[in-house]
Order: structure tokens, then sequence, then C-alpha cells
């Protein structure tokens, strides 16, 4: 495999617990697996004042929890940590960041990393702004010796005004070329496969169509609260922690039309150009085709569960949503009036994420009754976690007298590639920053075309208090108003953690 070319990768916010959790687990599994260059080494900044070796201390207690691989040896691991360095200054002070330029400097000369650089900001998105002004002003964002990228964290903006500025600050600084943004959906093996299993199989993709498709369904769930992130999600909501981001991102991926080729242009062409054909919602017309949850305490099997509000960090009166379920349309050739569902929430029933094609029932009935016309309808489900894979659910006679439909599953599951192992969506994301290939990453107007969409809903909850936040029990799939979004007799599919499970076995 190709590796990247030597560089340093200097983490703004390594006190954090991104660093501690993703980043620096993640850094060490492309070490197990050397994909990283001979010449490297990981710069964590902070407020913080540390030694390197107390920095190394707290990530190899992150490194044991977090990473998917193990060294070798206990000398192996030792290589690994000396890589890392910590140089500790207030980001917020100009005049500071000439004495971090100097040490990433001497660092560079000592690891002989040529001058290239990978700026990850991993810090609150106050900093954004503030940040890649300075480093351009201490000759930090200069290509004219080795490359220099920028890495920046959700959340990319705050409504659609503030993610334009914050567009046109970094390249006041940096070209758009020089920046990652990051979802890290997009570096999941699964959401990825989502472009394979559609472009390299003849089967599907002729049916993937208003003519034949029904609905689209996503849901992403958690089933835990905010836990100790209150603070964070009280500003942020699933609208905008989920929605803007990971969700419109799957459905595009469902929706796009084939790239002209596997490149960062032409797949972020086809990104964006669905999300700028999504049919606004207006603000008039919000409850109609949207509907914001909030988890309120329950008891279940025994067990107490919080309400949002009594969560740390949240404010007793919090409207905050921790469930949206909305439906919307792609007004294009290929979806007109195919109706999209997408549903996510924190203390949910379980951990799910998937997309669930429904295709059209047979044009004539004939094993007719209520539930098995439901059945006719074929869906496919394309498990991003847990319990990876891809299920097809038909229709099949049940032995014996009459003709009695029953549902049965054709399905494949990643754990039977044996011996394969799944990068983790950080792992890859960091790997392709330091390749240079930025075609997992979110581009700048993709990531406008997708406020653009939510931005009148954030605005219609906030102008218009009457729009209801209904309350649902932690631990259950949401208001149960989200049901009557879906027309007809359909419902949504309510998963299970085994893939083949919906409605059978349940976890719960
Ligand atoms: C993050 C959100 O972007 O995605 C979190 O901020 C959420 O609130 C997380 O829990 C979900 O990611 P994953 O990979 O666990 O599905």
């Amino acid at each position: 495999m190709k590796k990247p070319k030597n560089h340093i990768l200097v983490i703004f916010g390594a006190s954090g617990d991104l660093t501690y959790r993703k980043l620096i687990p993640s850094v060490f599994d492309l070490y197990t697996q050397n994909l990283l260059p001979d010449n490297f080494g990981v710069l964590g900044l902070g407020r913080t004042q540390m030694e390197n070796e107390a920095f190394r201390k707290k990530m190899v207690e992150g490194i044991d929890k977090f990473a998917s691989t193990k060294a070798k040896n206990a000398e192996d691991k030792e290589t690994f940590l000396s890589k890392l360095y910590y140089y500790g200054f207030n980001t917020k002070e100009a005049a500071e960041y000439k004495g971090f330029a100097e040490e990433l400097q001497r660092l560079d000369s000592e690891l002989k990393t040529e001058n290239n650089f990978i700026f990850y900001l991993a810090t609150p998105p106050n900093m954004y702004s503030i940040i890649p002004k300075q480093l351009a002003a201490n000759g930090l964002s200069d290509e004219h010796v080795g490359f220099k990228r920028l890495i920046v964290e959700k959340p990319f903006g705050y409504d659609l005004e503030t993610a334009k500025e914050l567009n046109e600050t970094l390249l006041k600084e940096f070209r758009e070329e020089q920046i990652y943004r990051i979802d890290h959906y997009l570096g999941k093996e699964t959401v990825q496969n989502l472009l394979v299993t559609r472009f390299s199989n003849g089967i599907f993709e002729p049916l993937w169509n208003r003519n034949y498709v029904h609905h689209v369904e996503i849901t992403s769930s958690e089933d835990i609260g905010v836990g100790s992130r209150g603070g964070y999600y009280e500003g942020s909501g699933a609208m905008r922690d989920m929605v803007q981001n990971h969700l419109l991102l799957l459905a595009s991926l469902v929706a796009m039309e084939p790239p002209a080729l596997i490149n960062a242009d032409s797949i972020r062409n086809e990104i964006v150009k669905v999300l700028q054909s999504l049919r606004p919602i207006p603000k008039e017309k919000v409850e109609e085709f949207v509907i914001r949850g909030q988890y309120t305490a329950s008891e279940i099997k025994g067990k107490q569960y919080k309400a949002y509000r009594e969560e740390e960090g949240v404010n007793p009166k919090s409207r905050t949503e921790t469930f949206v379920a909305m439906k919307f349309f792609i007004d294009n050739w290929r979806w007109a009036g195919v109706p999209f569902y997408i549903r996510t929430g924190k203390s949910l029933p379980t951990r799910v994420t998937e997309i669930v094609i429904h295709f059209n029932a047979t044009p004539h009935h004939l094993f007719m009754n209520e539930k098995s016309i439901m059945r006719q309808q074929n869906q496919l489900v394309i498990r991003i976690q847990p319990d990876e894979g891809l299920l097809l659910k038909f229709g099949m006679k049940l032995p014996g007298a009459g003709f009695n439909v029953k549902d049965v599953n054709m399905d494949f599951h990643y754990s039977e590639l044996n011996n394969t192992y799944l990068p983790s969506a950080y792992e890859r994301l960091l790997l392709d920053a330091m390749l240079g290939d930025a075609t997992l990453y979110s581009r700048g107007d993709a990531v406008e075309a997708a406020w653009k969409f939510v931005d009148p809903i954030l605005k219609a909850w906030k102008e218009q208090p009457c729009i209801k936040v209904h309350g649902y029990p932690a631990g259950t799939w949401g208001p149960d108003v989200s049901d009557k979004l879906i027309e007809g007799i359909q419902t949504w599919r309510y998963p299970c953690k085994n893939l083949v499970g919906d409605g059978e076995y349940c976890e719960l």
C-alpha cells in the first residue's frame, strides 16, 4: 500500500477527548500496520502545560482502551510513543504562535519531515477562525516547501450564515485543496460500500429510481443519552449534531448519480448535486414534515433512565431536540415524488445505523391481505453498524395449503469475510489526509447546501415555540407521531442489533 510522505501531524486540542479516544488510537493503528511514513511525529497542542512524557503516558491509556490493533511487543509500542510530542500554549493569543512555530520548525529539522504539516483542529469551534489565521500569519499555510493541510472537525458552522463565514475565513488563508472537513460517517467502510453496492452490481442500479423505489428510510439511533456532553448538546440538538451532516450525507450517497470517476472531484460533485436538489421545507410546513422529540425519564426492566433535562449541563427547561424524524423529497429526474424518511435520536432502544430501500409492491396483489401487501414490497437493508452487512427481504410461499406468503431474508454480514480488518473511520480518514486524498472529506459547497436545507427548520423551531417538542420515554423509538410521517400502511422498520432480526427478537 502507498505510504504517505514524511510529515508531522499537529493536533490542536490535544488534551481533549477526541485526541485521546479517536485520533491517537487511530494513528497507532496506522503505525501497527506499517502505514505511517518513516519520518513522522505527532505534536499535540493545548493550553495545559505538560511534558512529552506526561502526554505519552495519557495517550498510551487511550491506545490501550480504544485502538483496534496491538503492538508486536513493548519495545514496538515505545517506539510509537517516542513519536509523540507536546507543546503547551494559549492558542487564543496571537503572540504565542511564534513560539509554537519555532518549536514546530525545530521538530521538523530533528525528525526530517521536510516541512510537511497536517494541522488537525480538534478544538471547540470558536477556535476555527482564530487558528488558521495565526497559522498563516506564521507562514504555516505556505506550500512553497512541503504540504500544509488543515483538518476541520465538526460542527462546521452553527447555521448557514456561520458556515459561509467559516468557509470564507478558511479560504482567506488556505486553498480549498488544503482544507479537509471531516464527516466521520464517510470514513466508515460500510458507508463507502454504498457506492460499491450501487455501482458495481448490475442488479441494483436499474431499480434505483422513482420507477421502482417506493420510499427510502434512514435510521441512525443511539441507545445512550447525551452523557457528559450535555453542555455541547444543549446548543446543538439532533438536527445540527446528526442530520445536517451524517444523515444528509447518507441520503446523498443513496441518491447520487454514478460519478464519472472515483476521485475527489467527481464524487463530491455528485454529492453536492443531491444536496442542492433537496426540496426546501417552508417554515409554515415544518411541523408537517419534521418531528422533534426529547427523551424523558423512564424505567425499563427495573433500570432507571434519566430525562434529558436531568443530564449534566442541560437547562432543566430545555427544548433542545434529542430526536428528529423527517420526510423530504429530492427534486430531480431520478427521485421525483419518492419520499425520503430519516430518523435519529439519543436514548432509543438500540444503536443502529441503516438504510432501507423499500421497493414498489407488485402491480397486482395476488395474495391479498393488508400484511401481505406490505410483504410484497421488497426491502433492501444496508446496515452501516453494527452487524454490518446487507439484507434483502422478499416473500416466499409457506409450504402447505393455500398461498400464504412469508417474509424471508437473504443476508450478507461483513463478519463472514474472515480475517478482514475493518479500519475505523478516523483511521481511514487520517490516512487519506496524510496521502492528500480528499475524496472522503466534505467540500465547502456541500456543507453549505446541507445547511441551506436545515436552516429554515431551525429558524422555524426558534421563532415558533408552538411547534411541539414531543416527549418520549428513554429507551423507546421516539414520539408516536413520528409513525404518522409515513403514509399508508407503512411504518418504520424497528431494527435490532442483529441485521436480520427486526421485530422478531430484539435485545430489549
Ligand atoms: C457524532 C455526534 O458526530 O456522531 C455524536 O456528535 C454521535 O452525538 C456520533 O454520538 C455518532 O457516531 P457513530 O459513529 O457512533 O455512529
